[in-house]
């Protein structure tokens, strides 16, 4: 299925790129910017986020990284 028409992209497209960023480094957070990147592409109207997001976050490979979730909870400790 396409799910970006200006650039072609299918849900496939994003499924392999997703498999490849995460093949080549398991801590990468995975964003539609960096999906277009892999792809070579860049979006051009943005009609298609909602569902290239739906998509991406139905990939379990898309996950953010356990170890990256929840930062924004955590408090930060300064030394000095
Ligand atoms: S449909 Fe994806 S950028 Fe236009």
């Amino acid at each position: 299925m396409i799910i970006c028409h200006c650039q072609r992209i299918s849900h496939e497209d994003i499924d392999h790129a997703i498999d490849w960023m995460r093949a080549s480094d398991e801590h990468v957070m995975i964003t539609p910017g960096k999906i277009y990147r892999a792809l070579g592409k860049s979006p051009e109207c943005g009609g298609c986020m909602p569902l290239f997001l739906s998509h991406v976050q139905a990939n379990p490979n898309a996950a953010v990284p356990a170890e990256l979730a929840n930062l924004r909870g955590k408090r930060r400790v300064r030394a000095g």
